[in-house]
């Protein structure tokens, strides 16, 4: 089967790197890739995946059996749709189910009328009522643009100067459309993680749990970004916590999706905070996280395409994935300026001694010039990811391959996994 990838970041590398291993596969066409997809074998191949036509159009001229979207845009866009249109295989939901992660006010409403656990809410269009729903909450105020805003939408303010102004600022306009409208919700204390399960619109299949690690700096400080390194699994999520977070969210979800005619046909990728009182929702995703796609992909034993398949077909009752209790880490090396600006162009070098040691390298904002010279073109540009029968060993081989790496304008954080260790 000739399968079609859309995106071209480290999560993408990571599935590519897995499928390119099934005995099931053709040709892999990846759009756009890059480097570390190419050398797995995929056809790069510059196409705009905004414009749904000439992704159908390819899909058809290339006898593309199945389509997998990475990323959350291309989702909320509806490209799943304009694919299932036509009768064509997509692993990704359409962009109604995709609103569990485009729209934070549709899940807090959906998780009210169904019961699901999540932070007591309220949605606002007007900052007088926005600031008035303050009064009844305590510090430290959590305050989200409904919309995408690239994980940057969410405010923890410890004053009510402070969340009066994160108010004005997102009604204001400073996340345009996403933020025209906001959730206000109860600051939850515990421990996060996140939990991954595919659904074909019926039948939830657990993945595993991962945890990411948001900040920029060691020690959980600076700010947020995509993620900077994440591990697998999740100490926090044993098999019994698993279990309440697959019987009390991530299917009641499910049901509730499908009942109300948006059944979600993907990977639910549920962000939790695990408290005193059992697992809440923060948020959903409808993709998988990036670096948490990586140790989940490392530690995968079945084939991948047949899942992804079986999703996307509504045959996921009676499979069964296999995974290694092995312990998957990765350490995102990102470009000096990143969340902010990133500094690109540098040389990468190194990468094949990095990974003698039994690492894997993931790419995400990586470019190959004419003259074979590996260079950074984005802010988290590799994805130093490793297995070992122990946490601590996964980190050493990790840590290790990282000195072996030539890149002048390169940082990492040094603490993946700490809380666990
Ligand atoms: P989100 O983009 O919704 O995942 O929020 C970003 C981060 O804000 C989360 O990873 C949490 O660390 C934090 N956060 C979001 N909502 C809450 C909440 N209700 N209580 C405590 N922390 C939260
Ligand atoms: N690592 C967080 C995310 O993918 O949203």
């Amino acid at each position: 089967m000739n399968i079609l990838l859309i995106g071209g970041g480290g999560r993408e590398h990571a599935l590519a790197w897995k499928l390119a291993q099934s005995p099931l596969l053709d040709t892999l066409y990846a759009a756009p890739g890059n480097p570390g997809i190419a050398a797995e074998g995929a056809r790069c191949v510059a196409l705009d995946t905004g414009d749904h036509d000439a992704v159908l159009a390819f899909v058809a001229e290339h006898d593309i059996g199945l389509t997998v979207i990475g990323p959350e845009q291309p989702l909320v866009d509806g490209l799943a749709d304009t694919l299932r249109a036509k009768g064509r295989k997509v692993f990704g939901p359409s962009a109604s189910a995709a609103r569990l992660e485009g729209s934070k006010g549709f899940t807090k409403d959906l998780c009210s009328k169904y019961d699901i656990p999540t932070a007591a809410y309220g949605r606002f269009r007007a900052a007088a009522e926005a600031k008035d729903f303050l009064e009844r909450l305590t510090p430290p105020y959590v305050i989200k643009a409904d919309g995408l805003a690239a994980g940057k939408g969410v405010v923890i303010a410890e004053t009510r100067a402070d969340a009066d102004a994160a108010i004005d600022d997102m009604l204001g306009g400073r996340f345009g459309e996403a933020g025209a409208e906001l959730v206000i919700e109860e600051f939850l204390a515990g421990e996060e993680a996140s939990f991954f399960a595919l659904c074909d619109g019926k039948t939830v299949l657990p993945l595993a749990g991962a945890q990411d690690h948001k900040r920029v700096g060691d020690g959980d400080t600076g700010p947020n970004t995509g993620g900077m390194g994440a591990y697998s699994p999740a100490p926090i999520l044993d098999e019994a916590m698993q279990a309440r977070v697959l019987a009390e969210i991530v299917e009641p979800t499910a049901r509730a999706m499908a009942a109300e005619g948006s059944p979600f046909i993907g990977v639910l990728y549920a962000g939790l905070m695990i408290g005193a009182d059992g697992p809440k929702l923060i948020e959903y995703n409808a993709r998988f996280g990036d670096p948490e796609c990586q140790v989940l992909m490392m530690r995968m034993k079945s084939d991948l395409l047949p899942a992804l398949l079986a999703t996307a077909e509504g045959q996921l009752d009676h499979f069964a994935l296999q995974w290694s209790d092995n312990h998957a880490m990765t350490v995102v090396m990102a470009a000096e300026g990143y969340p902010g600006t990133p500094k690109k162009g540098g040389t990468i070098a190194g990468l094949n001694a990095a990974e003698a040691d039994g690492a894997k390298i993931f790419h995400a904002g990586t470019t190959l010039g004419d003259d074979g010279a590996l260079t950074a073109s984005g802010g988290r540009v590799l994805n130093i990811t490793a297995m070992a029968p122990t946490l601590r060993a996964a980190a050493d081989t990790a840590y290790a391959a990282i000195d072996r790496i030539e890149w002048q304008d390169g940082f990492w954080r040094r603490d993946i996994g700490k809380a666990a260790l």
